[in-house]
């Protein structure tokens, strides 16, 4: 991926109108009359709120969460189920990271492992996300992994032995709980200096359902929000 040019200085806006402005520059890769691969978190909810305003132009969505499912419905798009559509033209998401080669780490809103799916039976991914979110090296933001309950200890001793920090994530006191039934493990201090080969490898550990590092199911372009515009990265 190329990075964006320079910009020339203006009034910056708020995270809340980045996130609006890429999500209403998606609607460029939305192939009309076709279904659409829809991510999940608040980029993405700016981006099913644009794509409500033409939503007789496609067949619907295939989404990513029962979050995204219900506002989809809730704006008059139809919902098809992964398993009803082959293959995608194209998947719109956000992401918690990304990197210059579009490589990311997602799973801020727990909803990883639906993203990945969905992602891989889609031909294009585009990342859409504030400028905050670009970095150098994977690693700052905690990385989610999904994992079956009974082996968490086991994987959160796994990463420590990588000399990362794990903990279960909690909601209202209690381990959270998927949409997939599972729970997610957060870790802190890790450099993910090859993607690829990090996901290839936590992948095969017994218990975990999905790694938030997304190498495999890249972006194929970024779309970054900007105080000076949107910046494409591909
Ligand atoms: C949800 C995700 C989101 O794409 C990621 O957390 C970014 O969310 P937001 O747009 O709210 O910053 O991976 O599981």
């Amino acid at each position: 991926m190329t990075a964006p040019a320079s910009p020339t200085p203006s009034k910056p806006l708020s995270q809340d109108e980045l996130k609006a402005q890429v999500g209403r520059a998606a609607l460029a890769y939305v192939a009309r009359g076709e279904i659409v691969g829809v991510g999940t978190g608040s980029t993405v909810n700016k981006f099913i709120d644009a794509l409500a305003t033409i939503k007789d132009e496609i067949k619907g969505a295939v989404s990513s969460s029962v979050a995204s499912t219900e506002r989809l419905r809730a704006l008059g798009i139809s919902v098809f189920d992964s398993n009803e559509v082959e293959e995608l033209s194209v998947y719109i998401d956000g992401a918690d990271e990304i990197d210059h080669r579009g490589f990311m780490v997602k799973g801020g809103g727990a909803a990883l492992t639906r993203e990945k799916i969905v992602a891989a039976q889609s031909r294009k991914f585009v990342c859409i996300a504030d400028a905050s979110k670009l970095v150098e090296v994977l690693g700052a933001f905690p990385l989610p992994v999904e994992v079956i309950p009974m082996a968490a200890r086991r994987v959160m001793r796994q990463f420590a032995a990588m000399g990362g920090i794990a903990q279960v994530r909690e909601k209202d006191g209690l381990p959270l709980v998927t949409d997939n039934g599972q729970h997610i493990v957060d870790v802190t201090g890790l450099k993910i200096t090859d993607p690829l080969a990090f996901e290839s490898t936590v992948s095969q550990w017994p218990g975990v359902v999905t790694v938030g590092v997304f190498a495999h199911q890249k972006a194929d372009v970024c779309l970054l929000g900007t105080s000076e515009g949107v910046k494409t990265m591909e």
